[in-house]
């Protein structure tokens, strides 16, 4: 085993130039973050004779984020989720159709996600029909859906949505819809063909589908129903 201090062999290929610090008298420990999810540990001596830095270890990366805790929504939670809502959509109209869905007593399901006890997003659960001429079909609406602009894109919808249907899907739920964002919902499922037999008064490719047990839209061909709340009309039938 060579010895780093003494083995110029060694340092040349273990040594990493790029992480020198700054010379200073004596030894400095330097604790170097990597990408591969280890920290470098090195040693450098900086004296009038030597200049030398060997590695003697390496760690993984403790990551010290604050956890991200995805809860119900309790009755406190209220004001802070219209103001989530307010700042992510830039306006009250989300936060008001909140407020009317509550009323209905249509909401199923209502998540927040919270970081050392400051709510950071929110989403909602909503139970809508599929009328067919079996007759209805339950269904749940996902709407709206809000995470604080400064914490946009750190998974935090993600974990939301995930969430909201791994729940749903143990409560035997099988079929959640969601008017939104083609580049966004896809990831977990949604896709505008599941809602092909669905008529909406909406886009056909922002209004998807997810199964949440296999086959449960299969021969289901019908016109979805809102609750009261969103003020719509029912779709046009599709056949
Ligand atoms: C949409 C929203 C809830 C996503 O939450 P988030 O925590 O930022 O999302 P995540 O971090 O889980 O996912 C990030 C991904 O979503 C994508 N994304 C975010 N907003 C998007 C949008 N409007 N359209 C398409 N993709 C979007 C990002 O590009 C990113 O993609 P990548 O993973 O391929 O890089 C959040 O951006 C938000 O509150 N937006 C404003 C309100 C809104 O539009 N709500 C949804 C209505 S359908």
């Amino acid at each position: 085993m060579p010895s780093p201090a003494r083995d110029p062999q060694y340092r040349q290929s273990k040594a990493r130039p790029e992480a020198s610090s700054s010379i200073s008298p004596g030894c400095k420990a330097n604790r170097r973050k990597r990408k591969t999810g280890f920290v470098t540990l090195s040693l450098r001596y900086s004296g009038p004779w030597h200049d030398r830095e060997f590695t003697y270890g390496r760690m993984p990366i403790v990551d010290t984020k604050p956890p991200l805790l995805i809860r119900y929504e309790q009755p406190s939670d209220g004001e802070q989720v219209r103001k989530i809502n307010g700042a992510a959509f830039g306006r009250s109209d989300e936060a008001d159709l909140i407020d009317r869905l509550r009323e209905e007593k249509v909401i199923l399901l209502s998540l927040v996600a919270e970081v050392e006890g400051q709510i950071i997003g929110h989403t909602l659960f909503n139970r809508m029909l599929i009328e067919t001429t079996q007759g209805p079909v339950a269904a749940v609406s996902l709407v709206p859906m809000a995470v604080l602009p400064d914490h946009q894109g750190h998974q935090v919808g993600s974990k939301l949505v995930r969430r909201g249907l791994a729940e749903l899907r143990e409560r035997g739920e099988r079929v959640i819809i969601v008017l939104g964002h083609k580049g966004y919902y896809p990831r977990f499922g949604f896709s505008p063909e599941k809602a092909r037999y669905l008529g909406s008064p909406f886009p056909p490719d922002a209004f998807m589908a997810v199964e949440l047990s296999d086959g449960a839209l299969a021969g289901v061909h019908g016109t979805v129903r809102y609750p009261a709340a969103f003020g719509l009309s029912t779709g046009v039938p599709v056949s």
